[in-house]
């Protein structure tokens, strides 16, 4: 946790924009892998970690706007729980540690409620995404299983994204603090790769480190010789020589702040030739468009920058051709880089992804495309000093996508199937920073980790001789 003042001040701040209420936020439960003793692994709810920091399964936090009041309710541990746990802190300690002014057991959740509602008070919760909290809320709002999800406050929902957005100095440090155990990971895995190895090798060293650091990885790890899937999971391939290794994975600190970086490496000690030239054309359009980063810029402008970077250069390979400016309004890029160039980070690696991403990367102003590449972009709204996001382009060759294109002759005008076709093979590359928008322009967080490709190959090359 941090300090009881930062959960204080973030609850003050939340009852200064909802008008009227109370915010319900319940904190996660533990859930059975295959037995309800065997649970997996405890992530808490990041709201309720975001206004009362308390690490612990089955609590309720409300807050009651009109009497300025906010509780903490939970179970104390029975002499059972101590005996197979251990010692826990008391409800009431927690309370003290987040500074709740009233606090109490599970059973006053229902009637607390009830009390609001009787006198025409509004019951503010978020949008549920776990099945445990649906059968809560339903049970304690009175609200129909199937319209719980629906019952969720819009209210709530834009005052929660706007305080999340905009990340406080504890947060940032925090951030850096996830950024630069993400950076060990691939520095780890970068040195460890050996052809003949199988992937799952790597992934394991990197989940070792976030654990070993107190924490766990953010997202699953996306550890890959196939880099054109985009999230791939499978981690059942040999390194061989001649391919390269995707890893796009972070760590998610004590205090459950993510990091989320993407470096993309060759098994032997130097990439091919074409290799080199994606790589280049995607360094590059990641470059420019970190430069861009100020307030008041949307990043839609900033991902359609990079989109024609990565066009631009696509073109000069002989993949793309014609106007580049015309290829990218008409979306022809896509078929190298189908999905947008970022999304804020903070307590959720897609941040506050679980509220609605439209709440979260789009406004009045800047609305989501509805054109296949640009409509997968997280963010696109003006950007504002404090946010944290990620800047991720890429440039793969899915051969499903392109026979898919080719078949239609879509966008055959930009598009050089002749030569796309020679290149089916070459799978993907990805570079992804996390960087914060300041008052001036932005800062990249986290220590340097290499990207430029002499800084790789001499990491690979040291790596295989030592
Ligand atoms: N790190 C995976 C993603 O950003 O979707
Ligand atoms: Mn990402």
């Amino acid at each position: 946790m941090f300090e009881k003042n930062v959960y204080v001040s973030r609850r003050e701040a939340l009852m200064e924009i909802v008008s009227d209420g109370v915010v319900l936020l319940p904190a996660n439960e533990e859930v059975g892998m295959n037995y309800a003793g065997n649970p997996y692994h405890f992530r808490q709810d990041s709201n309720f970690l975001y206004y009362f920091g308390i690490d612990r399964p089955g609590m309720v936090g409300l807050i009651d706007v009109n009497a300025g009041e906010s509780w903490i309710l939970g179970q104390d541990p029975s002499l059972e729980d101590v005996v197979w746990m251990g010692e826990q802190p008391s409800v009431v300690s927690l309370a003290e540690a987040t500074g709740a002014t009233h606090w109490g057991c599970l059973d006053q959740v229902k009637e607390l409620l009830a009390k609001a509602q009787s006198q025409g008070r509004k019951v503010h919760y978020l949008p549920p995404y776990r099945a445990a909290t649906m059968l809560a809320l339903h049970q304690w709002c009175n609200v129909p299983l199937s319209r719980v999800v629906e019952g969720a406050s819009e209210e709530l929902i834009r005052a929660v994204v706007a305080q999340r957005s905009c990340k406080g100095p504890e947060e940032i440090r925090e951030i850096e603090r996830a950024v630069d155990i993400t950076a060990a990971m691939h520095l780890a895995v970068m040195r460890a790769a050996r052809p003949g190895m199988k992937e799952v090798q790597l992934a394991g060293i990197a989940r070792g480190i976030a654990i070993a650091a107190e924490g766990e990885v953010a997202y699953p790890v996306i550890l890959t010789v196939q880099g054109h899937i985009l999230h791939n999971h499978y981690h059942g391939n040999e390194l061989r020589a001649g391919q390269m290794v995707l890893g796009d994975f972070g760590a998610e600190t004590k205090r459950h702040y993510a990091g989320d970086i993407t470096r993309t490496f060759p098994v032997s000690g130097q990439f091919t030739s074409p290799q080199r030239d994606i790589y280049q054309i995607v360094l590059g359009a990641q470059l420019q468009a970190i430069q861009q980063i100020k307030p008041g810029v949307p990043y839609r402008d900033i991902h359609l920058l990079a989109a024609t970077h990565l066009a631009e250069g696509l073109k000069a390979l002989g993949l793309m051709r014609g106007d580049v400016a015309e290829a990218v309004a008409a979306g022809a890029h896509a078929l190298f880089f189908p999905h947008g160039l970022g999304h804020m980070l903070g307590l959720d690696v897609h941040d506050m992804e679980g509220l609605g991403e439209n709440y979260v990367g789009y406004d009045d102003e800047v609305q989501r495309s509805e054109q296949f590449g640009t409509a997968y972009l997280r963010l696109g709204k003006r950007l504002k000093a404090g946010y944290v996001l990620t800047v991720e382009p890429g440039i793969y060759f899915i051969p499903a996508l392109i026979a898919q294109w080719r078949v239609e002759k879509r966008h055959a005008d930009f598009i050089n199937y002749s030569e796309v076709a020679k290149w089916q093979s070459f799978t993907g590359i990805r570079i992804e920073d996390n960087v914060l928008v300041t008052e001036e322009g932005h800062r990249v967080l986290g220590e340097p980790l290499p990207k430029q490709i002499e800084e790789i190959e001499a990491i690979r090359k040291e790596a295989l001789e030592s």
